[in-house]
């Protein structure tokens, strides 16, 4: 058996804040909004909330650029706001789990402020410089939001390495200094009582951009062992890596049970399933159903006893996962809860993000209602290039970050109860149907499923900590898949489409059963699933 850990017990729930509940009427969600959410989220049972991040930031990636690691930003709030919410949780046994972004900071913090300053600056080495000539870049490394990711600094004559935004230069890892700036920081939050960090775009941190090198650069783990062992490994705390680049046996590295570096990693290999080979997330593909099962079972068996995967299908730089490979029309119901078992029934901490409990959906919006600083730079960068409107939109409306960031619906009043003023960006129209007051008062909800699922986890420790093996390989509908702990066995059925199938279910598990949830009410005829039909069950 796996050694027993909270964070491998619990649920935890992604909020992304300014969309989450404003309360000043700025449009803005802030960290009071959330503390007055807390017992809506003890009710739906998560252990653990992952706050995208609050420090002082100029907000040109929505605070994944910070100007102050120590402070947050007044548009969320005061130190005094995240105190209270840390004990706030704490109160309804619900741990904080903090977002670092330690691969670049804002332009407009001091340290690049004082970097830019001259060659002799003490901050100077705090980033990642080089020599060009003016409009000739050290060399043609693109940045994640498009175009070079060199900039120019006249006043030194030199290129500063930002792998995202031209306000996200990229910090130097190599420099000692920086390093040990990071550590008491780090440990400042420890000592506020905080439960747990995301490590964003963690794989970034060792580039070697002289050799083109940005994930996995060499010193990777070297820094990250150090990082864990100045740090973390002083508390007990849940820590996640953001590593786009993972492979399992990577994952492995970042999550030895030993300690030595993460609790877990996200992981991405299913989430890139449905784009080009070869090309970007823009450029769109159907998912490959065979694929998908064959990655998260690769993922299930490979870590088993040696990693600890994280499961997720939603977060704030993804589309809605019930759009995406659900249904979002006729099926919404059937299929975010399908969604739900699939995942939830999995080896791994799941991650619940904000919306997805109440099967938010995604939007079709004209350009200008949209936000995000990467979809904007493609669309700029793509009608540049020659693409048509429609084509660049419809990419954006499957996979734009915006999708996620639509405020959340609390209930059926102006703005779905997210503000009392004008919001940041534009609810999503569907929020008189869907939204949390009626999923709360409707006992088939999509918010009561995810709530049954989660109480699950916490009444059978065989989903927590089962073996996991995949039935059905070759079925083109059903995923299907069991997990055993000693005598106990799990079972797990999913059609992950809108038509009937029908199965032969294996000899070993003909046996009688105890059906824990399902989103149908009513049981079919053996060996069939309905449409999104999903079913867990115990063999006796
Ligand atoms: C991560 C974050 C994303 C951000 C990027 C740069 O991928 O999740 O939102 O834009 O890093 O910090
Ligand atoms: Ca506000």
């Amino acid at each position: 058996m796996e050694n027993n850990k909270w964070w491998k017990e619990t649920v935890v729930y992604q909020i992304y804040p300014r969309s989450f509940q404003d309360t000043n009427g700025d449009g803005i969600g802030d960290l009071k909004g959330i503390i007055s959410r807390l017992d809506y989220l003890a009710e739906l049972g998560i252990g653990a909330i992952w706050l995208s991040p609050v420090c002082k930031s100029p907000q040109d990636d929505n605070g994944y650029d910070i100007s102050d690691y120590q402070d947050i930003d007044p548009m969320f709030g005061s130190l005094e706001d995240i105190e209270l919410l840390i004990n706030e949780s704490k109160k309804r046994n619900i741990r904080i789990v903090m977002d670092l972004v330690l691969n670049h900071s804002s332009d407009e913090h001091p340290w690049f402020l004082e970097a830019k300053k001259g060659k002799d600056n003490p901050y100077y080495d705090y980033y990642v410089w080089r020599d060009g000539v003016e409009g000739t870049p050290p060399n043609d490394l693109r940045s994640c939001f498009g175009g070079s990711a060199w900039e120019w600094v006249p006043e030194l004559g030199q290129y500063y390495l930002h792998l995202f935004s031209v306000r996200q230069p990229d910090l130097n890892w190599d420099n000692p200094k920086v390093r040990q700036e990071i550590y008491d920081m780090i440990n400042w939050w420890m000592d506020k009582g905080v439960g747990g960090f995301r490590l964003d775009v963690i794989d970034l941190i060792a580039k070697e951009p002289d050799r083109k090198i940005t994930a996995n650069g060499p010193k990777l783990h070297t820094y990250i062992q150090e990082l864990s062992r100045e740090t973390f490994q002083k508390g007990d705390l849940l820590t996640v890596g953001e590593t786009w680049g993972a492979t399992p046996e990577i994952a492995k590295l970042y999550s030895n049970p030993d300690g030595s570096e993460f609790s877990m990693v996200f992981q991405f290999e299913h989430i890139m399933l449905d784009e080009q080979e070869g090309k970007g997330k823009w450029d769109l593909a159907p998912l490959d159903f065979l694929k998908l099962k064959q990655v998260l079972s690769k993922w299930q068996t490979e870590l088993k006893g040696e990693a600890w995967n994280s499961l997720f299908w939603n977060n704030h730089d993804l589309p809605r996962i019930v759009s995406r490979w659900g249904n979002d029309g006729e099926y919404r119901v059937e299929s975010a809860k399908m969604l739900a078992t699939l995942l939830h029934g999995m080896q791994g901490t799941p991650y619940i993000y904000q919306g997805e409990e109440l099967g938010m959906t995604n939007v079709r919006y004209p350009l200008e209602d949209f936000r995000d600083i990467e979809l904007l730079n493609l669309y700029k960068e793509r009608i540049e290039s020659g693409y048509a409107h429609e084509e660049i939109m419809e990419s954006i409306y499957a996979k734009g970050r915006d999708n996620a960031r639509t405020p959340m619906q609390w209930d059926a009043s102006e703005h779905a109860g997210f503000t009392a003023g004008q919001p940041w960006i534009r609810v999503n129209p569907n929020y008189t149907e869907i939204n949390a007051a009626g999923e709360l008062e409707n006992p088939d909800s999509i918010f009561h499923y995810y709530k049954k699922l989660i109480r699950l986890r916490k009444e059978y420790n065989v989903i927590v900590y089962g073996e996991y093996k995949l039935l059905f390989p070759e079925d083109r509908e059903l995923f299907g898949y069991i997990r055993t702990l000693g005598e106990t066995t799990l079972l797990v059925l999913c059609n992950f489409y809108g038509n009937n199938v029908s199965f032969e279910m294996p000899e070993e598990l003909a046996g009688e059963k105890e059906l824990l949830i399902s989103n149908y009410s009513d049981e079919a005829s053996g060996g069939s699933l309905r449409p999104y039909e999903a079913r867990m069950y115990l063999l006796k």
